[in-house]
């Protein structure tokens, strides 16, 4: 690998398909607020819930959390929810896990991307099997300027093997198809380093979702069982290679994140966007020793708008790669997604009608491959 990171070379013939109409290019530098998403340090709760943190008994933690009386955990409980409602996303500190196994899993990645493309083509993304290795994603009908590899946690993930082309009809095969983990030869322990630090993350998503559960005045344990069985929780090697149309093009064009919650993990490079309540654009900075965390669509439903999936992209370096890693933490396709009642009274009415996620999730997938026009989305469901 040069001093720059490879890039891979269809893309130089390619390059119109990355830029994107003036209003949506990312604007660098100086047009930035300097304003940044909160920060929230997770101590107060792992002082609190103690030995309970390593198992995934939800109701005993919830069981400690929700009789706890420390008012520095009730300060955290609020400002979660009060960066969950302002910003859609903050960054956690204090998480417990360990900083070499993100040491490992961004070497794994750094080993993998460098490789020549023919190698990660071995384990390349299609319609059949939709984890491994993928450079031609688009994010709204223009080119990412990205390469990715993704895996299940649970080691497949199971969508509808069909799905009814009008989404009003929210209609799906009985039938489902799994697609499984494709694990390259190269480089040496990248699985390891993968499904290990996936298992950690996976295990904190599942300890936020439980906090922000409470913040919505709810039991902590409320949401978990959607995540037990036949989940669809992916995680994402990101590279992003330095670019010479940085002013151009993204690395992620804007969106929402579509699932329930995203942890993720960066490098020092920076270049992740969120849209601020007002519409500016603010860059979010890079620490080393934080997870990003977002709520998605669902999440927004489930809490009948109190809580917002906002939008976000990623800019470019014109002299660095980056690498980040997201988990998606997504509930099973069985999940029926609706604002949850226990939120819902004469003032707050339900703005959402119930759809299904492995419905939605599918009707996604296809369109990525497809370039449907307009992806699915949950203003479709808005009552
Ligand atoms: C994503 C995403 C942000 C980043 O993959 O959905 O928003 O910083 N990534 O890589
Ligand atoms: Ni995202």
């Amino acid at each position: 690998m040069g001093q720059l990171g490879n890039i891979p070379s269809s893309w130089n013939t390619d390059s119109e398909a990355f830029i994107l109409v003036s209003e949506h290019r990312p604007n660098l530098g100086p047009n930035l607020e300097a304003d940044d998403i909160p920060v929230i340090n997770l101590a107060p709760f792992f002082d609190v819930i103690g030995v309970e943190a390593e198992g995934e008994n939800w109701s005993a933690i919830g069981a400690v959390v929700e009789h706890s009386k420390d008012p520095t955990l009730r300060s955290l409980v609020a400002e979660i929810g009060n960066a969950c409602a302002e910003w859609g996303f903050f960054q956690v500190v204090d998480h417990k896990i360990s900083p070499e196994l993100l040491r490992k899993v961004m070497e794994a990645a750094k080993g993998f991307f460098s490789l020549p493309l023919e190698e990660k083509k071995k384990v390349g993304r299609s319609f059949e099997r939709s984890l491994g290795y993928n450079d031609s994603e688009l994010t709204k009908n223009a080119r990412d300027w990205k390469e990715v590899f993704d895996w299940a946690p649970q080691g497949y993930v199971e969508l509808p093997e069909s799905v009814d082309s009008d989404y009003r009809s929210g209609r799906y095969s009985n039938t489902t198809l799994k697609s499984y983990n494709q694990w390259p030869a190269k480089p040496d322990g990248f699985r390891e380093a993968c499904e290990t630090y996936t298992e950690a993350v996976v295990h904190l998503s599942g300890l936020l979702l439980g906090l922000i559960s409470v913040s919505l005045g709810l039991p902590y344990d409320v949401l978990h069982h959607y995540f037990d069985k036949d989940n669809t929780i992916q995680a994402r090697l990101n590279h992003y290679p330095h670019c010479p149309l940085a002013d151009l093009v993204c690395g992620v064009n804007r969106h929402v994140d579509s699932g329930a919650l995203t942890v993720l993990a960066q490098d020092s490079v920076g270049g992740l966007q969120v849209k601020r309540k007002d519409g500016q654009w603010v860059a979010v900075k890079p620490r080393e020793d934080a997870f990003v965390v977002n709520v998605g669509a669902i999440l927004q439903v489930w809490s009948n708008d109190k809580y917002r999936g906002v939008e976000h992209r990623v800019s470019v370096n014109e002299r660095k790669e980056r690498f980040s890693i997201p988990v998606f933490y997504d509930p099973s396709i069985k999940t029926d997604v609706f604002p949850l009642p226990q939120l819902l009274d004469e003032e707050h009415p339900a703005q959402y009608q119930s759809y299904n996620w492995g419905f939605f999730r599918k009707t996604r997938v296809n369109g990525n491959f497809k370039q449907l026009g307009e992806n699915i989305q949950i203003h479709h469901y808005r009552i």
